[in-house]
């Protein structure tokens, strides 16, 4: 277990982990209009969060870890104090034209139907909710025996937990699009071809209709 300082400095110092952040980041701020707020759920220690109030977005954080948020406060000490951040206790406490879930938030959830009608409410009519996911068909991961062991689940059902990584599910895309309708619908994916094996992360875009 560690604590929300040393996640945070583990995710800075890992080039591999900056690269897949940027990209997200990037993908996020090109979506926002102009001082759109947003939501990062599952905000961990604000790095995202702290970039999206910098270009300008009201930014909400909602974090449920302790460790976690204790050290967001004082990452985004100076947001929080002028009030272009603000943690909620609950999404449902804000109104956003997006949502942001950066690294493996949703793969903390067996089931996202009841996720996304709370963030039906949340989210405005033609706004979007953008996720970062682990990515179920990732070679990277075919070493590992769970890995072996749950590719026919995969293959059948969509979907796997595996106990030993504290109930982390793994999804196929189709799984999490079927959940988000009919409050969304799933417009882009990420990545393409060749990227279903080489990328420990996938990109999903929803837009509220
Ligand atoms: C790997 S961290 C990612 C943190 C942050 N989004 C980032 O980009 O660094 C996964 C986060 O999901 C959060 N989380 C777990 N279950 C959650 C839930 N039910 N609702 C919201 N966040 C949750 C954890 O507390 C943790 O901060």
């Amino acid at each position: 277990m560690h604590t929300g300082e040393q996640y945070h400095q583990f995710m800075l110092a890992s080039p591999r982990d900056r690269r897949v952040r940027e990209r997200f980041q990037k993908l996020a701020l090109d979506l926002l209009p102009a001082g759109a707020a947003v939501l990062d759920f599952g905000a961990g220690t604000g790095i995202d969060a702290k970039t999206y109030a910098a270009d300008g977005h009201l930014t909400f954080v909602h974090e449920p870890s302790a460790a976690m948020c204790e050290y967001l406060v004082q990452y985004c000490r100076d947001e929080i104090t002028r009030k272009t951040m603000i943690a909620v206790a609950s999404p449902l406490a804000c109104k956003v034209q997006a949502v942001t879930a950066n690294f493996a938030v949703l793969n903390h959830f067996a089931d996202h139907t009841s996720l996304f009608e709370e963030l039906s409410h949340v989210v405005h009519h033609g706004g979007f909710v953008l996720a970062s996911m682990l990515n179920p068909y990732y070679l990277g991961d075919a070493r590992y025996g769970w890995w072996r062991a749950n590719v026919m689940n995969l293959l059948r059902r969509g979907h796997y937990a595996i106990a030993s990584e504290s109930r982390i599910h793994r999804f196929t895309p189709r799984i999490v699009a079927r959940a988000a309708k009919p409050h969304f619908l799933l417009e882009r994916l990420i990545p393409h071809g060749f990227g279903w094996a080489t990328d420990p992360y996938m990109f999903l875009q929803f837009r509220r209709t």
